[in-house]
């Protein structure tokens, strides 16, 4: 069978980490640095696409490609409402920002002091945005999960995938040597709607986003990808 010609797709892309304000100088954070949704986005432009890329608070390559749309977030809050929006028209959403979970229940309006007893920060959840994303998804929208796991990767990409009503989830492993942030060689389970399962194994950010791009174009194919 010959694949049908793919038209020009219109993608969203997320990327880096959130702050959440403790105070106006402090935050809480995490160690995403985003290489993993700029290689998307640059892979998605390469090959026609158009693409826009939401990133945290992360520095971006100077030459990151002026066909690339950038807009920028700090909280999560900031990319909840972001996503909303920017996904409406989108064929296809790349959620690789590691958005944080939760966030402290009160930012401070003015610089904590120092103190000597012990602090104790309460923290609210935030909202699951590529869940709602998946709960909104408009007909025919193709909907990526990157998550990271300690253990049962298989296990708990299914859940994840079928909870957040995904087309596709990427699943990592973190822990012992293992860690995901930056320019470093992953482990990835690659999780279909379908029932697909594809390992990759040591692949680069590049070679990782290369593979994602192409199973998004062979879903828009109507390509069915069969369990190995
Ligand atoms: N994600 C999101 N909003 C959140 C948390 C995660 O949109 N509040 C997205 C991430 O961008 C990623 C996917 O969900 O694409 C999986 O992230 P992960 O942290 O593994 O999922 P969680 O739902 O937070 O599950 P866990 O309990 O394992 O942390």
């Amino acid at each position: 069978m010959t694949p049908k010609p793919l038209r020009k797709l219109r993608v969203l892309v997320t990327c880096g980490p959130t702050r959440e304000p403790l105070d106006p100088v402090r935050f809480l954070s995490n160690r995403s640095t985003g290489t993993l949704g700029i290689a998307l986005a640059r892979t998605f432009a390469r090959r026609g696409h158009s693409v826009t890329l939401a990133a945290g608070p992360i520095a971006l390559p100077l030459h990151i490609g002026k066909e690339i749309r950038v807009i920028r977030f700090e909280t999560a809050r900031d990319l909840h409402r972001l996503a909303l929006k920017e996904s409406r028209k989108a064929d296809a959403v790349c959620m690789t920002a590691a958005v944080a979970d939760f966030r402290p229940a009160v930012a401070a309006s003015g610089k904590m002091k120092r103190g000597t007893s012990a602090l104790t920060v309460k923290l609210v959840p935030n909202p699951d945005i590529l869940a709602d994303l998946g709960r909104r998804k408009p007909k025919g929208q193709i909907l990526v999960g990157f998550s990271v796991e300690s253990s049962r990767l298989g296990e708990e990409g299914e859940k994840k995938l079928f909870r957040k009503n995904l087309d596709l989830l990427a699943a990592q492993t973190v822990g012992g040597a293992k860690t995901p942030f930056g320019d470093v060689r992953l482990d990835v389970l690659l999780l279909g709607r379908g029932g697909s399962r594809e390992e990759l194994r040591n692949v680069s950010k590049a070679a990782y986003a290369a593979r994602i791009v192409r199973r998004i174009e062979g879903i828009k194919r109507n390509v069915i990808h069969s369990k190995p």
